[in-house]
């Protein structure tokens, strides 16, 4: 049996996690993370009983194979010192992260198996294998990624746009595009090499991306969207199997399912 914490149980994440896990064979959630000051016994009343709620990191730490945080970017590189002292494998699916957060996680990498993906869904993970090959056959088409999501989304643009517009400048090795957030008053003009991100928030949409590859006669489009956040919890939690076991070191999601 797989043993499971989540750190932000809370969330909307933590409990499709809590919920699909009860679905998966041979895995099991046992903890939950809290963030500092909330009553264990206040978070224990909404959810499923049996589970360890604590906000006691080390605590949390002690009692499972794999941490799984889908919180926020402070906690984040918390969660991943402590677990990388505790020697607990650590998958985050956690976005908004800035230079100090990821250094945490690459540290964590050097003690523990780490593996961060912005996007848990298995349909998001073939895109962005995808797009890499796109953006070279299709070398002189402009490129621009449109991403829907929920009202309440603290980050903008995605974790996701943010990894398909990287994977696409790592491929156009010849042009080196020019990120455009949005096309406001006094950009309407696109130039050469230009990718352009547009975030757009509205209603309850849990997710989804549009990838624009344009020529002057045609167009490619391709769109992934999460219909349920299940499909990230999925994902998070097969991410969580096959980290186990592994060397400490920096995993991307695409090398566990494809690798
Ligand atoms: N990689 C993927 O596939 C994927 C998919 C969906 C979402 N995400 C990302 O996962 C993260 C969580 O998303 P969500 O929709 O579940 O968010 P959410 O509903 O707002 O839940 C956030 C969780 O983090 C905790 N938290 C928030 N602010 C905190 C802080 N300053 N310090 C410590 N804990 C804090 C919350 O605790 P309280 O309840 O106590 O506030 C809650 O448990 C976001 O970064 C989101 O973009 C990733």
């Amino acid at each position: 049996m797989l043993r499971i914490g989540i750190v932000g149980i809370t969330g909307r994440m933590g409990r499709t996690v809590l919920e699909v896990a009860r679905e998966v064979p041979g895995i099991e959630v046992v903890a939950g993370l809290l963030r500092a000051g909330r009553d264990p016994a206040d978070v224990a009343a909404s959810l499923p009983g049996g589970l360890a709620l604590t906000p006691d990191l080390p605590a949390f730490l002690r009692s499972i194979d794999v941490a799984i945080d889908f919180s926020h970017p402070d906690l984040t590189a918390v969660a991943a010192r402590a677990a990388a002292q505790a020697g607990v494998p650590f998958v985050s699916g956690t976005t908004g992260l800035t230079e100090p957060h990821r250094r945490a996680l690459e540290e964590a990498a050097e003690r523990i198996p780490v593996v961060h993906a912005a996007n848990f869904s298995l349909g998001a993970a073939v895109l962005l294998r995808l797009v890499p090959e796109l953006a070279r056959t299709l070398a002189d088409w402009d490129i621009e990624l449109i991403e829907r999501h929920h009202r309440a989304k603290r980050d903008a643009p995605s974790g996701t746009a943010n990894a398909l517009a990287q994977a696409i400048l790592a491929a156009r090795e010849t042009v080196v595009p020019r990120i455009v957030h949005g096309r406001g008053p006094g950009e309407a003009l696109r130039r050469t090499g230009e990718l352009g991100i547009h975030a757009v928030r509205a209603g309850g949409e849990v997710g989804r991306h549009t990838v624009l590859l344009a020529a002057e006669d045609e167009a490619l489009e391709l769109t992934h969207w999460a219909q349920s956040r299940r499909a990230y919890a999925r994902g998070a939690l097969e991410a969580a199997r096959r980290l186990r076991g592994r060397p400490p070191g920096s995993y991307s999601f695409g090398e566990l399912l494809f690798g």
